[in-house]
C-alpha cells in the first residue's frame, strides 16, 4: 500500500514542465552515482520523454549528468522490432542514440551497451513469445539492479507518464500485473487503447522502492485524468490501495514520488489543493 503524497510541480509550458521533470531525474541520479557508483533510469513510452532526453542533453543538466554511470532502461515497450515508429526506443534511438544533430545539440556521452532495451528483436527471430521477452529481461534486470529489503527492484530513478483511462507504463485498468509475482510481466494488446499491440512492461513493484519516481503528465488532455489520480477521492492509503487495479497510476501516488504538470494538465486539480503546489 502507498502512503503519503507525493510533490506536485506546475510548470507553465510543456518545454519547462520537461526541464522540472529532467531536474528531478539528474537529482536522483547524481545522489546514486554518488552512493553506488551506477545511475539506473527507467523511462517509458508516449510523447513526453524526447524533450525530457533533449533537456538531459543541454546545459546545465548535461553537465551534471553521471553519463559514464548511466544505465537506460525501456519500462515497457510495444511487442514490435526496433525501428518501428511504435517501438518505445524511437526516443531514446531519435535523442540520445547518437545525439540530436538536427537540434544543434551535441551527441550524447551515453554508452550504448548501457541502453538495456527489451530483447523483442531476438524474440521475433526466434519465433518467441512477448512471454520469452519478459523472462529474459527479468533475468538481465536481477543481474544488474539492487533490489529493496521486499525484493523489489530499485532503480535510481524512474520516468513514466499517464495514460487518459489511468495507465501507467503498460499497465492497464484491470490488468494481471497487480497479481504478477515478479518484475516484469506482458499484457495482450490493449483493445481500448492505440496502439492496438501486445505490451512487455514492468510489474507495479516497479514503482514503490524507487527514490527517484517521475510523473509527467503535459497537456489539457490529462486535466481530467490528473484531477482524479490527485483529487480528494483518493486521498486514504486503503481506498487508492482498492481502486489502483482500475486507475493503476494511483500506485504513483506516494510519498517520495514527483509529479510533473504544466498548466493545462494542472488544470484539473482542485484550485484550494492544500498540498504544496510549486
Ligand atoms: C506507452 C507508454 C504509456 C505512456 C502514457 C503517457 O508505451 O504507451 O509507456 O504508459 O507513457 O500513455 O503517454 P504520453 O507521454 O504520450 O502522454
Amino acid at each position: 500500500m502507498t502512503t503519503g503524497e507525493p510533490a506536485i510541480l506546475v510548470r507553465a509550458t510543456p518545454a519547462l514542465a520537461a526541464v522540472a521533470v529532467a531536474e528531478t531525474l539528474v537529482n536522483a541520479l547524481v545522489a546514486s552515482a554518488a552512493k553506488r557508483g551506477r545511475a539506473d533510469l527507467a523511462s517509458t513510452g508516449g510523447s513526453t520523454p524526447a524533450a525530457v532526453y533533449r533537456a538531459l542533453l543541454a546545459e546545465p543538466l548535461r553537465a551534471r549528468l553521471p553519463w559514464d554511470v548511466l544505465h537506460l532502461w525501456v519500462g515497457d515497450d510495444r511487442f514490435v522490432p526496433r525501428g518501428d515508429p511504435d517501438c518505445n526506443l524511437g526516443a531514446i534511438d531519435l535523442v540520445l542514440l547518437p545525439g540530436d544533430a538536427r537540434r544543434g545539440l551535441a551527441p550524447a556521452p551515453l554508452d550504448p551497451a548501457h541502453v538495456h532495451a527489451w530483447p523483442i528483436d531476438a524474440a521475433l527471430a526466434a519465433g518467441e513469445s512477448p512471454a520469452w521477452a519478459t523472462a529474459r529481461f527479468e533475468e538481465t534486470l536481477r543481474t544488474e539492479l539492487a533490489a529493496d529489503a521486499a525484493g523489489r527492484p530499485v532503480f535510481a530513478a524512474i520516468l513514466v507518464g499517464i495514460g487518459s483511462d489511468g495507465h501507467v507504463l503498460s499497465v492497464f485498468p484491470g490488468s494481471a500485473a497487480f497479481d504478477a509475482p515478479g518484475w516484469t510481466t506482458w499484457a495482450p494488446a490493449p483493445t481500448h487503447i492505440a496502439p492496438h499491440l501486445d505490451r512487455v512492461t514492468l510489474t507495479p513493484l516497479a514503482l514503490d522502492a524507487t527514490p527517484g519516481l517521475v510523473v509527467a503528465a503535459f497537456g489539457a488532455g490529462k486535466a481530467a485524468i490528473v484531477g482524479e489520480l490527485l483529487g480528494p477521492g483518493h486521498r486514504d492509503p486503503a481506498a487508492r490501495a482498492a481502486a489502483e487495479r482500475h486507475l493503476p497510476a494511483l500506485r504513483a501516488r506516494r510519498a517520495g514520488a514527483t509529479w510533473v504538470l504544466d498548466a493545462a494538465a494542472a488544470a484539473g486539480l482542485a484550485v484550494d489543493d492544500p498540498r504544496d503546489l510549486r
